[in-house]
């Protein structure tokens, strides 16, 4: 080969090259760089140029005119591409940088608790802060557990099929939290002090009161001298926590298998303060849940001896409280989950 052909063929491997780089080339960086490599002071192809002189007189003209017609045609290319690359990224920076001020702005959406579980958990750390320990029970329950254990004889009008729903003979949602007494005293001994919030069922016809599903929040105290006077104590101090200093309390005398005696303890309405409205259907008073003190037959069943222990127990409807606290008009508004209604708290 001769020199004039090696020269050819460095030129041309040098224009290869370039243009293969060029069109890949996707930073004005990038493309300063080939231009430096290729055609900058000691580019290749200005080096080739450059080597000319080393060339007889008679075979420069040729080479010359190739050289220049490769280094122009670099040239141009390397411009074009260069205002393309440049074009693109204003383009792209004007949409970036643009920002209507006159647009309303959007509120960020933030997840929270239902209000239901917001009372469930305002109740539950009232009694923790007075030394309640939080305990749990099974929603699908036995006859046994929901019923017989707590003093509920076989007749009793409250094991009606069409109160509990029946899973079987002996299975059943359970009606209450008061299983969980039970379940507690069968495994712990005295003193127990325990907070047992839960999900309940009931086969009743729903309206604007009840529902077939709703929450409890039991609680109970087994020690040796626990008296009525402590449940009364207990009760007052946590109706007017959650519900203020104001609010009067009122135990009525009452029924229930497992507590003797029983009361149903009422507030002074929280809507009219005691005056008569709709809420309180013009008595004054609300009623929130039951209570009374443990009956023997409860503690004979578990092993308890009833001469040397004595116990209160209380079971709160979650729905009702969180009714009265927010003044909501109808229960089924808490399980039909339409964002209108949930956002407002
Ligand atoms: N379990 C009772 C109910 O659901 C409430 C209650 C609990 C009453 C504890 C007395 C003691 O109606």
């Amino acid at each position: 080969m001769t020199d004039a052909e090696k020269f050819q063929q460095s030129l041309r491997q040098a224009q290869r090259e370039a243009l293969q780089k060029i069109g890949h080339a996707s930073e004005l960086e990038g493309l300063e760089k080939i231009r430096i490599k290729y055609l900058g002071r000691k580019g290749i192809i200005t080096s080739l140029l450059r080597s000319l002189n080393d060339f007889p007189e008679n075979e420069r003209p040729a080479l010359g005119k190739l050289s220049n017609q490769i280094k122009k045609q670099l040239e141009e290319i390397l411009a074009r591409r260069t205002n393309q690359l440049r074009e693109g990224k204003t383009a792209r920076r004007r949409e970036e940088d643009f920002f209507d001020y006159t647009l309303p702005g959007r509120k960020g959406w933030c997840g929270k608790l239902h209000p239901l579980t917001q009372i469930n958990d305002r109740i539950v750390e009232i009694f923790y802060g007075m030394g309640f320990e939080v305990a749990k029970g099974p929603d699908v329950e036995t006859d046994h557990y929901n019923f017989s254990a707590l003093n509920f004889p076989k007749d009793h009008p409250a094991r009606d099929m069409q109160d509990t729903f029946y899973i079987d003979q002996d299975l059943l949602l359970r009606t209450h939290t008061s299983p969980v007494q039970v379940r507690v005293f069968e495994k712990r001994k005295p003193p127990v002090k325990i907070i047992a919030p839960g999900r309940c069922y009931r086969n009743e016809a729903i309206n604007a009161r009840s529902f077939c599903t709703f929450h409890q929040v039991e609680g109970f105290y087994v020690d040796t001298d626990v008296t009525f006077a402590d449940l009364k104590g207990v009760l007052s101090a946590f109706v007017k926590e959650l519900f203020g200093q104001d609010v009067a309390l009122r135990f009525r005398a009452s029924f229930f298998p497992f507590t003797e005696p029983s009361a149903e303890v009422d507030i002074s309405c929280v809507i009219c303060g005691g005056n008569g409205c709709s809420v309180c259907k013009h008595r004054g008073w609300l009623e929130i849940l039951g209570a009374g003190m443990i009956d023997p037959e409860v503690f004979k069943a578990v092993g308890y001896d009833p001469e040397i222990f004595s116990g209160y127990a209380f079971g709160m409807g979650v729905e009702r409280i969180a009714m009265l606290k927010y003044g909501v008009d109808d229960i089924r508004l808490f399980f039909e989950n339409d964002l209108r209604f949930l956002r407002q708290f």
